[in-house]
């Protein structure tokens, strides 16, 4: 039993818990080493560079498309396997309990289709793990309820310009109080420019929280949370 957690750069992301792969918003900059094959495909927001290669992947591995409603009834009309969620709605799936959360950002589909809002994702896994996945955003106050949680891990943009920047990212961790955050949504482009390590210092520093810095392709082991008291 045991969740690691993979960034392939940008903001894609794959989750393994236990023996079940999900994919989050994967648009690839550099095709992964070995081709996935996910049950699951998590999808923030409607924008090319998060819903990415889903059609393709889901097509051919057969996995389950979770987005909101607006996402999945575009993705169903392709012959796609949905579940269809919408903001503040948790459902209990194998892989653990998944709730939708807000997000400060917009989400057209790349035919210009209304994606509807752009969401988060709070997961809690079978092992306890509580992981935040913000999504595209910029800083909102009920970060703080998300926050009142009570999360082990937080993955946020720091890119700026289409989302939080560094600073504001950091004023996120304070307010979602988690113990790891990972930065995502930087130097993928030139206009999203930024050095995490200096985040991580000023993040460390000012909020007293750890943040680690993944290399696109690296992976994180969770501790299992189940054994302890
Ligand atoms: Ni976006
Ligand atoms: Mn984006």
């Amino acid at each position: 039993m045991s969740t690691s957690l993979t960034w392939y750069g940008h903001a894609a992301l794959g989750l393994q818990i236990d023996r079940i792969f999900l994919l989050v918003d994967p648009f690839f900059i550099q095709a992964p080493e070995a081709p996935l094959k996910p049950d699951y495909i998590l999808i923030t927001h409607g924008h090319a560079d998060h819903l990415g290669d889903t059609l393709n992947l889901a097509q051919s591995s057969g996995a389950t498309c979770i987005a909101n409603y607006e996402i999945c009834s575009w993705l169903s009309a392709k012959g796609l396997k949905t579940h269809a969620m919408h903001i503040g709605g948790s459902h209990q799936f194998p892989f653990g309990k998944l709730k939708l959360t807000m997000a400060a950002h917009g989400s057209q589909l790349p035919d210009g289709s209304y994606g509807g809002p752009a969401t988060g994702f709070l997961l809690t896994t079978p092992q306890g793990q509580r992981l935040y996945l913000a999504g595209d955003t910029g800083l909102f106050g009920d970060m703080r309820l998300i926050g009142e949680e009570g999360l082990d891990l937080a993955v946020l943009p720091i890119g700026d310009n289409y989302t939080m920047g560094p600073q504001d990212a950091l004023r996120a961790v304070r307010l979602l109080q988690s113990p790891l955050n990972i930065p995502i949504h930087y130097n993928s482009y030139e206009l999203i420019r930024q050095d995490p390590y200096a985040w991580k210092q000023s993040v460390e520093a000012e909020t007293g929280f750890a943040v680690q810095v993944l290399q696109a392709g690296e992976s994180l082991l969770l501790p299992d949370k189940t054994n302890r008291d």
